[in-house]
């Protein structure tokens, strides 16, 4: 794969809050491997892990080593070449010699790299240690960029960004004492996800659709995020957090406003976030009333005996919510929202379904037959794209069999071509590229629409329903 001048890429220090944590030990570590493999990372880099577990760099690089040497293809030679990119800093998040520590570091790598490297802080931890690091990181003076070309300093915060309005609103203003809003990188990985940055090419690179995509021609649109895994080992975290706020306000809104939004303009970052923030705001908030007979909500059974999760818990484990966007394009056409765990089946699918043609040159369509063309666009595990059309079929008889038109990107394109959404994210974020990455706009609209649900859930007017693992959800 061709990466745009990677050895034009400035000297960067990567430092990773949470770095022996679940999704450094996952996604991270292996996506920067990848990346180091494909030759993408600058000349000059270096990943400092900073986390709670008391660890040596020796340590921490063969802990590096372990989850690379896992992954397909990966020669020992590299691996160790790679592990040497890492270092550790051990520490509470709350104290401050810590970050003294880390800063005398980050010091010592900038004299012997001769340079101010660029900083980039990843925030992979939970929530509440937010003040303290930003805080921290504040006094130490690592936040501050060494000129106005040399040295930029950026944060990556991960998902779940508050867990409602207020609390994301605070979260901004505390990001927003250090770093300007072009610093600030949260994440929703599934903007990073091949077949999601895909839509926008798929909608404005294309006229075959684009024309139709409207409230004459639509009748519905669906999204739905399917996992067959449940909570496993996340029972604490997920807990207090719930289906509608892990997957909901982010992944399936995001997907929501790709699949919704005006022309930007451009593929410029600004213009792509105003629109999908335009299409987020649109969202109608639900009454309580509108929340009875729009919402549902579940949990599988078993749930309640996983480790970390209250015993009564109320939490939902599915949600499905029948929303609306007050937008002169999309006025009456119903939006089918749906997320859950442990399900029969995993996959990420968006499905427009474009109403019967009027008038129609259809046969029996007097006699009520309704021929409708479905668009199925398949995020994952498949990422393809399927219209459904009608067909003659073979015959004397003028008789009409639904029939599909397919895409596969796995069949299309060879399999080294493709990125994982964390190495495209990283890249993005150390190129100063935000488009794929969530803006505050967005994030506020997101919640506005969610607090309005879950406003209603809290008040208990929508039953949570109980479901069988492995079933369809609640009925
Ligand atoms: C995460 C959620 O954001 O997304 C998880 O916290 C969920 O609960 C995951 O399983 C789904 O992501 P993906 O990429 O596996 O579809």
């Amino acid at each position: 794969m061709e990466f745009e001048r990677p050895n034009e890429r400035k000297p960067t220090i990567l430092i990773m809050f949470g770095a022996t944590g679940d999704l450094a030990t996952r996604k991270l570590i292996p996506a920067l491997f990848h990346l180091f493999r494909k030759k993408a990372l600058p000349p000059l880099f270096q990943v400092v892990g900073f986390s709670r577990s008391f660890l040596t760099d020796e340590a921490f690089r063969g802990m590096v080593s372990e989850i690379a040497s896992r992954l397909p293809g990966s020669q020992p030679e590299e691996v160790r070449t790679f592990s040497q990119l890492f270092a550790y800093q051990a520490g509470r998040f709350e104290e401050v010699e810590a970050y003294q520590s880390l800063a005398r570091r980050l010091g010592l790598v900038d004299k012997e790299w001769r340079t101010c490297a660029n900083k980039l802080f990843h925030l992979s931890v939970p929530p509440r240690y937010y003040p303290d690091i930003l805080a921290r990181l504040s006094d130490s003076g690592l936040t501050k960029p060494c000129s106005d070309k040399e040295g930029w300093t950026r944060v990556i915060v991960e998902k779940p960004f508050g867990k409602d309005l207020k609390s994301a609103q605070e979260l901004d203003a505390l990001l927003g004492k250090l770093f300007r809003e072009e610093q600030v990188y949260r994440i929703d990985h599934y903007l990073g996800k091949e077949t999601a940055q895909n839509v926008l090419v798929f909608r404005f690179s294309n006229r075959l659709f684009e024309d139709s995509w409207h409230r004459d021609s639509v009748e519905s649109i669906a999204i739905q995020l399917f996992e067959t895994e449940g909570v496993e080992s996340r029972g604490e975290f997920y807990d207090g957090v719930g289906a509608l706020r892990d997957v909901g306000q982010n992944h399936v809104l995001q997907l929501l406003a790709l699949f919704t939004m005006e022309h930007p303009g451009s593929f410029d970052a600004v213009a792509i976030r105003r629109a999908r923030a335009a299409a987020l705001k649109a969202l109608s908030l639900l009454t309580e009333s509108e929340a009875v007979s729009r919402t549902a909500r579940g949990q599988y059974e078993g749930y309640r005996s996983i480790t970390g999760v209250d015993p009564r818990s109320q939490t939902e484990t599915y949600f499905r919510i029948t929303g609306a966007l007050a937008l002169p394009k999309w006025q009456g056409v119903p939006i089918f929202l749906e997320g859950g765990k442990r399900l029969a089946e995993a996959k990420v699918e968006v499905t427009m379904t474009f109403s019967h043609p009027s008038p129609c040159l259809c046969p029996r369509a007097e006699a009520g037959e309704h021929y409708k063309n479905v668009l199925r666009y398949q995020i994952q595990p498949h990422e393809s794209v399927k219209a459904s059309f009608w067909v003659k079929k073979p015959g004397v008889k003028l008789e009409l069999e639904e029939r599909d038109l397919a895409f596969d990107y796995k069949h299309a394109f060879p399999e080294g071509s493709f990125l994982d959404a964390y190495e495209k994210l990283i890249l993005d974020a150390i190129e100063g590229d935000q488009t794929l990455f969530v803006s505050t706009e967005e994030i506020m609209a997101s919640w506005k629409f969610i607090d309005s649900i879950i406003t209603a859930w809290q008040k208990d007017v929508v039953p949570l329903t109980a479901y069988a693992p492995g079933s369809i959800g609640p009925s």
